[in-house]
């Protein structure tokens, strides 16, 4: 049946050609639609983010005025969602929730489910689901601390909606404090999109099949949950604290990072196409410094996760490998910073990333994509006859 080429993990493969995100991983260059992520990060918003990568242009000031307005029409969602997430113990990931629980919107809107959808309808689909994540995001958070859901409050922006639905309980009203807002807007934005990653590429895999945006999002939202992948900016954390519980040394981390017969690996640190800098995490590491100040926040991990850097880079081990800090070596520092809690982190890379999966699902709907389907080599046993059990 032909020639197969086998490539594992994609190292070498380009599955799709793509007009949304350029990076370049020898340069350290990432832009969305052709825009600087330095440029984006520094003064643009989420929002409008969102809607330069689902639309491919910035929007006008009306354009924008009238997607940020939709959005915050959809961000109620139906109360039956509520039922479904009374059923999840506590002690559920929210992560588990949120693929869940988007996965359940095809319940409740299934014209989404229709391949061949007019524009307008796509839209709605599409704003539905950036409107409604951000509630489903701060719901899965209440639920594993058993408190009473929030409800979205529409009269504030996308940023401190959220921040409300999440920590508006038990003290009523939530401060929106701009310094807050503004590094989740830049976190967000520096999530947002990032060419054919592990999710996205699920994401566009699941949805070559004809499958719902929304089906096509839950199955991204597994993938990006592993710790190679975005569950990568809660193992960091909980790795700078074992680190301080642990007296702080961190040349003892590295030594157990380089150790072969270790499974421990240095969270936050390598990727698959960075191979001198993660632009992101340069911009990251900036704003960590500038947040915690402004905030007054003096937090020792932050100088662990220096001090660890440091002495990664001038490590022989590391520096022959390419190995640099990437994007979730120090978003969780500042996540933490925000109060954001530590099972939540990738829940916000998840809800940073929503406008780029969308783009993608859009972008491979618009080609008219054919269905993925890779081929393999097989390595198994020959023909063989079949032994009756007796005789086994
Ligand atoms: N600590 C120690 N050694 C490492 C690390 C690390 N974090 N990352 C890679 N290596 C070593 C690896 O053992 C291998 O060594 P050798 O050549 O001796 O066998 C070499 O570096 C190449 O690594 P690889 O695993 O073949 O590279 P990959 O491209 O398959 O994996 C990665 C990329 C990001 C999965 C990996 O670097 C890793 O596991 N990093 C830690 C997890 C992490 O931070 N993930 C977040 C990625 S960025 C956010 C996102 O987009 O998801």
């Amino acid at each position: 049946s032909g020639f197969v080429t086998l490539d594992p993990g994609y190292k070498n493969t380009g599955a799709t050609q793509s007009a949304i995100t350029f990076l370049d991983g020898e340069e350290g260059i990432l832009r969305y639609r052709g825009y600087p992520i330095e440029q984006l990060a520094e003064k643009s918003s989420f929002i409008e983010v969102a809607y330069l990568l689902i639309y491919g242009s910035l929007p006008t000031a009306q354009e924008l005025e009238d997607f940020s307005n939709r959005i915050k029409r959809h961000t109620l969602v139906n109360e039956d969602m509520r039922k479904i997430l009374d059923g999840f113990p506590y002690t559920a990931h929210p992560m588990g929730i949120l693929s869940a629980l988007v996965s359940s919107l095809t319940a409740f809107y299934p014209e989404s489910l229709n391949p061949n959808q007019t524009k307008d309808e796509v839209d709605l689909t599409i704003v539905r689901l950036l409107a409604k994540i951000s509630t489903i995001a701060a719901w899965s958070y209440k639920n594993s601390i058993g408190h009473p859901v929030i409800y979205p409050k529409n009269s504030l922006d996308y940023c401190s909606n959220f921040m409300h639905m999440m920590f508006a309980y038990p003290t009523e009203t939530y401060e929106v404090n701009p310094i807050v807002i503004d590094a989740l807007n830049k976190l967000l934005i520096l999530h947002a999109d990032h060419e054919q990653n592990c999710s996205t590429s699920t994401v566009r895999l699941v949805g070559s099949a004809n499958a719902s945006l929304y089906s096509s999002v839950s199955a991204g939202i597994s993938a990006l949950w592993g710790p190679l992948h975005g569950g990568a900016n809660q193992a960091v954390i909980e790795m700078l604290e074992e680190i301080k519980a642990d007296g702080g040394d961190s040349k003892k981390f590295i030594a157990k990072a380089k150790d072969k017969n270790d499974p421990f690996r240095l969270m936050g640190f390598g990727h698959r196409v960075y191979k001198n800098f993660d632009p992101r995490a340069k911009i990251i590491k900036k704003s960590a410094d500038d947040v915690l100040s402004a905030l007054g926040i003096k937090d020792p991990i932050l100088d662990i996760a220096k001090e660890l850097e440091e002495a990664a880079l001038t490590d022989p081990y590391f520096v022959d490998r390419k190995l640099y800090p990437n994007v979730d070596f120090y978003s969780g520092i500042i996540y933490q910073a925000l109060g954001i809690p530590t099972n939540m982190f990738t829940v916000m890379f998840a809800l940073g990333r929503m406008p780029g999966w969308i783009a993608q699902w859009k972008e491979l709907r618009e080609n008219k994509e054919p269905i993925g389907r890779p081929r393999q080599i097989y390595v198994g046993e020959k023909e063989r006859d079949y032994v009756s059990i007796e005789k086994r």
